[in-house]
């Protein structure tokens, strides 16, 4: 008998009363047993029904073991499978969310003759100066007033930890952000001017407990800053003002970190006009969504990098993240780190853009050509950047070679 085996026998079925820690060690226990024995569905239920961690400190739990021969992926029972983000649910977010976020405008970018149809949607103009605060006041509206209660958590490399803390204000409820160290200061001091608890920790510990879903000592109901339904449908607003101020659009290209974005804005791109493409952008750093879609299934990136591209560009892609994307992405366009500070300086120059790095990277993917000549919609996603380094970096790259 496996230790997988005797642990779930151990378990199987009895009460017990568990804190928030607790809970998350046995759900991870069950889940290792069930990897183990190799055809075990598992689950733990708190004490209203619920499958997973429920939000409060103290519950009663029943730990429950379901035999179901011949699945060897073990999917944890606290998620709830992964399903497409009817057009629907985006519009009852766009009510949902009308009073939180900003209509953000969608500029022409005058290039010049030889130079691809570029418009951008600038979602650097946000409350936040980025546009997780549509994902973010949707998910935080949508929890029940008990889950509300308990406070809300997240894990970020600054602009989610933004939207989350903005929203959680607005509800009145306490937030506490798992930050990525090396964050901007400029991303920092707005989470803390917002009133979030900041627990600062290294981009692998972050992945990790992104991949996880917990962090211990940190309580409370968790927002998935990527990989949660309600966040997208939210993220899929934006899809529906492209739509309405450019119907002539035939490309949109959006930056990709966990996947949250271009799932979103697809879901309400594929179900009005499905014939538009939607293109990903990664810095050549850390592609692992380029590498997925290359080798048709979810991929760690190997030799990943931190760069000043810190907004986007993962250590690996999510399977449950791959299953959202892959019907909806139709490519995916790697730039290098040069190729991204012109398109910051680009904007700066012609449109008077700040954009962080990867708010620019649709730009610099659009300008490769490899989306066609347009009309482009480049997603500019943020613009949260210490001015400084933002200085920096357009001292340090030629002039735009653009009339
Ligand atoms: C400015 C900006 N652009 C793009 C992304 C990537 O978004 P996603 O993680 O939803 O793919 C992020 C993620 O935090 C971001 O902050």
């Amino acid at each position: 008998m496996t230790a997988g085996h005797q642990y779930l026998r151990s378990q199987s079925p009895t009460s017990l009363r568990l804190s928030d820690n607790q809970l998350a060690y046995h759900v991870r226990r069950v889940i290792v047993g069930a990897v183990a024995l190799g055809d075990w569905a598992t689950g733990i239920r708190n004490e209203r029904g619920a499958w997973g961690a429920s939000p409060c400190s103290l519950k009663t739990c029943t730990v429950l073991v379901v035999r179901a021969r011949g699945r060897k992926s073990i999917v944890p029972a606290s998620l709830e499978a992964v399903r497409p983000i009817e057009l629907a649910e985006i519009q009852e977010a766009r009510r949902r969310i009308a009073q939180t976020i900003m209509r953000t405008p969608l500029v022409r970018l005058e290039l010049g003759p030889g130079y691809p149809d570029i418009r951008l949607k600038l979602e650097n103009l946000q409350p936040i100066n980025a546009y997780k605060l549509r994902g973010a006041a949707n998910a935080v509206a949508m929890l029940s007033e008990s889950e509300r209660k308990c406070g809300v958590w997240t894990i970020s490399a600054g602009n989610a930890g933004q939207g989350v803390a903005y929203a959680a204000r607005r509800a009145g409820v306490p937030c506490t952000v798992v930050v990525i160290e090396t964050a901007p200061a400029s991303k920092i001091e707005r989470m803390e001017a917002l009133g979030a608890r900041l627990v600062a920790v290294p981009w692998e510990v972050a992945w990790k407990a992104l991949d996880e879903r917990s962090f211990p000592g940190v309580e409370g109901t968790f927002v998935h800053p990527f990989d949660d339904h309600n966040f997208i449908a939210g993220h899929g607003t934006m899809g529906l003002e492209i739509l309405e101020d450019a119907p002539d659009t035939v490309a949109i290209i959006a930056g990709i970190g966990g996947g949250g974005l271009i799932t979103g804005v697809g879901s309400a791109i594929k179900s009005l006009k499905p014939e538009i493409k939607m293109w990903g952008a990664e810095p050549e750093t850390a592609a692992p969504a380029a590498l997925s879609f290359a080798m048709g299934s979810p991929q760690v990136f190997p030799g990943w990098k931190p760069s000043f591209v810190d907004g986007a560009g993962g250590q690996s892609l999510f399977p449950r993240m791959w299953e959202r994307m892959k019907p909806l992405v139709d490519g995916c366009i790697v730039v290098t780190l040069e190729q991204t500070k012109q398109a910051m300086r680009l904007m700066a120059e012609k449109a008077r853009v700040i954009s962080e790095g990867a708010g620019a990277l649709p730009l610099a993917a659009g300008l490769t050509g490899r989306a066609g000549q347009g009309p482009i919609v480049a997603i500019v996603s943020g613009g949260n950047i210490d001015l400084k380094k933002f200085c920096e970096i357009l001292e340090s790259t030629t002039r735009s070679t653009s009339p």
